[in-house]
């Protein structure tokens, strides 16, 4: 189902190209190779951008790594920049990350670590590439404030909260759904806090193997481990008078939960194999779609590290919970998707409007984006019409497009018949609640609380619903 991920290779060597060429190749990888940074950015130009991941030497002639790191994060943020580092460099290689860059392996490099280090960046660059590089900074305008779009109830609350914490060292705990801006919240509160001009460092804490965690998170002394031929700084050192953006933190494997709760509680820690005990000012800001409660009384995460951390928690509304902001962000999408694309769409057709304020949005603002973006590239005139858009959204029922619509049982009834419309609403509401219930009891292995989490409906609701349907609860 997914293509081979596309790797780009910088270094001024013709030799280390081949090299790296080859062992990436044999990895699965599509690598291109260029010989300086200028020439990066023109095969990045080439490619429109549909590249993974970038791994760059530092020292190159014409444009050394740094700019190009630097170019990247302004024509394609987000994208993963490895820096390629000879020993003697390693302070530049950790300027780098603080600058942005996605990681860094020294020179002569360990094969494996490299291996190890790209499939981190392609997963990385795989979960971001759907969507769309976020919107940073700015400040009030007519929209929405901190960079977001939306003036309903639910997002001034959450303004307000941004106005009182974003400039104090208090964790922050955000929660939602997939897709409603957990990242761009966690980036507002940096971007408006005296931090703002140091490092804003993220681990996406799922994309991590469990194993390198620990040295993920706090570094390692060279020698820690086969394969860690150098020490390195890990991610709450560079963080240093920073933010630290823990995202997925539900991900966290619970032996680690320890460590970093006393790397939060103490501001200190060790890397992995040293014996000194580093300390750190970092702004700690967690995100996570799982309800952590859960987790907790599910014995998932600690509950110390659970209350920590949920010092000061937001949660952001899905998007179908405020329909209000729908327009005013199709609007602002419209724009920044003509520019992108080279399209002149002026608007929604009405009845299109309408239908995107009742689809249910699963994926929220993300698959608004994503369907946006479809929906710009394919339009031929300045209007797209309700014809244009995908079946879930035509279909209507927010029931429906609850994230069904695939999967759920067809109705195929004689509307001749006698019935009234809303008997046959209700009939066949229950009849989609049931199949959706057993799906998810399905998918869950029969665990109710499981599948509550899966229906976003709460574990009595679920019995509740159950003992109606006469599905028996077996768990
Ligand atoms: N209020 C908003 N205004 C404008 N854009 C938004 C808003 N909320 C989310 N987005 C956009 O939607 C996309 C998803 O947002 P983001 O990555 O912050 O979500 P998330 O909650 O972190 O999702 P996930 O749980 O999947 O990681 C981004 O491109 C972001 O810019
Ligand atoms: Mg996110």
């Amino acid at each position: 189902m997914t293509s081979a991920a596309r790797l780009l290779v910088v270094d001024d060597e013709a030799n280390m190209r081949t090299v790296l060429t080859g062992l990436l190749s044999r990895e699965g990888y599509v690598v291109e190779a260029a010989a300086n940074g200028r020439a990066a950015l023109e095969a990045l130009e080439r490619s429109g951008g549909n590249v993974h991941a970038i791994l760059t030497d530092l020292r190159m002639p014409e444009m050394d790594g740094m700019t190009l790191l630097e170019e990247i994060g302004k024509r394609y943020p987000g994208r993963p920049v490895v820096m390629l580092t000879a020993h003697g460099t390693v302070d530049t290689a950790v300027e780098a990350m603080k600058v942005g860059a996605f990681d860094f392996v020294t020179k002569p490099f360990n094969a494996d670590e490299l291996r190890a280090v790209m499939a981190k960046a392609v997963n990385t660059a795989r979960a971001e590439m759907d969507a769309v590089e976020p919107m940073r900074g700015g400040t009030v305008d007519a929209k929405g404030k901190f960079g977001m779009i939306g003036m309903s109830k639910p997002m001034q609350d959450i303004y307000d909260i941004l106005e009182k914490v974003a400039d104090t060292p208090t964790t922050v705990l955000i929660t939602g759904e997939s897709g409603t801006g957990k990242e761009l919240v966690a980036q507002a509160l940096h971007e408006h806090s005296s931090r703002a001009h140091r490092p804003f460092i993220r681990v996406n804490c799922a994309a991590i193997p469990q194993t390198l965690i620990e040295s993920e998170l706090f570094g390692h002394e060279k020698g820690a481990f086969t394969g860690a031929i150098a020490s390195k700084p890990g991610r709450f050192e560079l963080a240093d008078k920073g933010t630290l953006f823990l995202d997925e933190i539900a991900e966290i494997p619970t032996e680690m939960q320890v460590k970093l709760l006393r790397a939060i509680q103490e501001s200190s820690f060790e890397r992995v194999g040293g014996l000194k005990t580093m300390k750190v000012d970092v702004r700690l800001i967690a995100a996570t779609n799982r309800n952590l409660q859960v987790e907790v009384e599910e014995g998932r995460f600690r509950e110390d590290l659970f209350y920590r951390l949920n010092v000061i928690p937001i949660h952001l509304p899905p998007l179908r919970e405020r329909p209000a902001d729908i327009p005013m962000l199709v609007s602002h999408m419209l724009e920044r998707f003509n520019d992108r694309l080279k399209k002149g769409v002026q608007r929604l057709s009405p009845e299109a409007i309408a239908a995107f304020r009742s689809y249910a949005w699963p994926g929220n603002v993300r698959e608004m984006e994503n369907v946006l973006e479809r929906l710009v590239l394919f339009c031929e005139g300045d209007e797209i019409s309700l014809e244009l858009l995908p079946d879930e959204l035509r279909s209507g029922s927010a029931a429906l497009a609850a994230g069904a619509a695939a999967n759920a049982p067809r109705l195929d009834r004689d509307l001749t018949g006698r019935v009234s419309m809303k008997e046959l609403v209700r009939e066949t509401t229950a009849q989609l609640e049931k199949e959706l219930i057993v799906q998810a009891l399905e998918q869950t292995g029969g665990n109710v609380t499981r599948a509550s989490q899966l229906l976003m409906i709460s574990r009595k609701s679920l019995q509740n619903k159950m003992k109606e349907f006469n599905l028996r609860d077996d768990s």
